[in-house]
């Protein structure tokens, strides 16, 4: 059990379970358990809170837009959002009997200089006053993400959420994705909505699929031979996107490396898309939970 900063990166553990946070975007970048890593990471991720990019790789919080936004409060905002960009506050890590925690805050008065925050600000006629916390919880077998945000001072505040996680599978051709049979989907290249009527949904090209979920979607499993996952989430967290570039577009991301490793990923992503909001002095929260199984 132990906690490390190094520069820009904090690392934690729990028995044979170790994570590791860089402050830049607050994002997971590894999460190993008995000697095997579960989140993909570009070999050319730039893990530097100066890095001009996002972390490519690991799991990123996407906040508060999601891609370039149908929502009128976000048609100003950069695809995917501007807190993955920021440099998170690292605010302290514990060892406790079950687990171990880190916790890491961003507020607004850190975005002041950043555009896409006053792009943001320029919808509601005011600087937005916010703060995002991160818990992250470390347990033998699983890792636990719990997400606040308070709103101080906007009447109603629109966003959408979610957690950008690039699992690492062996072979994206031999993975399944089970938990996604009855659940309504957009395929968000062809702008086509279809239904997922099989019990295990399998990725062979380039895929970048919404899904709405349903009561019987909250446990979504990533089968991958050895490397076997199990996904839930907080009942406001009803949407989840699977999204792979597979060749002709891996080859066109600079920060993607080596350009064969699509083979090796799958980002599976829960969140809220439709655009929640969260009103003045209130408190919205949400759980993601990441199980080996
Ligand atoms: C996914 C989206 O969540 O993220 C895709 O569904 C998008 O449309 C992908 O291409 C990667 O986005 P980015 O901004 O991290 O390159």
């Amino acid at each position: 059990m132990s906690v490390e900063v190094e520069n820009d990166l904090i690392k934690f553990s729990y028995g044979e379970a170790h994570a590791c946070v860089a402050k830049k975007g607050c994002t997971l970048v590894s999460f190993v358990v008995d000697g095997d890593e579960y989140l993909y990471l570009s070999e050319a991720a730039n893990l530097s809170s100066k890095s001009p990019t996002p972390v490519r790789g690991g799991m990123p919080l996407i906040f508060p837009a999601f891609g370039n936004s149908y929502l009128e409060s976000l048609k100003t905002v950069q695809q995917h959002g501007f807190v993955r960009n920021m440099a998170w506050d690292f605010v302290i890590a514990e060892v406790l009997t079950e687990c171990t925690v880190a916790r890491f805050r961003l507020s607004h008065r850190q975005c002041e200089k950043e555009q896409q925050y006053k792009n943001w600000c320029e919808f509601y006629g005011q600087p937005i006053k916010f703060e995002l916390t991160m818990v992250f919880e470390l347990f033998p077998d699983r890792i636990t993400v719990n997400t606040g945000l308070v709103n101080e001072n906007v009447s109603e505040l629109e966003f959408q959420f979610l957690y950008h996680t690039y699992f690492r599978v062996p072979c994206v051709r031999d993975m399944y994705i089970t938990g996604l049979k009855g659940a309504k989907y957009l395929d968000r290249l062809q702008t086509r909505y279809g239904l997922d009527g099989s019990p295990m949904l399998k990725v062979e090209e380039q895929t970048d699929k919404l899904y709405e979920l349903g009561e019987n979607n909250r446990e979504i499993d990533i089968l991958s031979g050895n490397y076997n996952v199990r996904l839930t989430a907080s009942d406001n967290l009803k949407d989840l996107v699977v999204w792979n570039p597979w060749e002709e577009n891996a080859a066109k991301m600079k920060d993607f490396e080596p350009k064969s490793s699509y083979r090796n990923m799958c980002c599976v992503e829960f969140g809220t898309i439709g655009g929640t909001t969260v009103t003045q002095g209130q408190r919205w929260q949400c759980q993601h939970t990441i199980t080996i199984i």
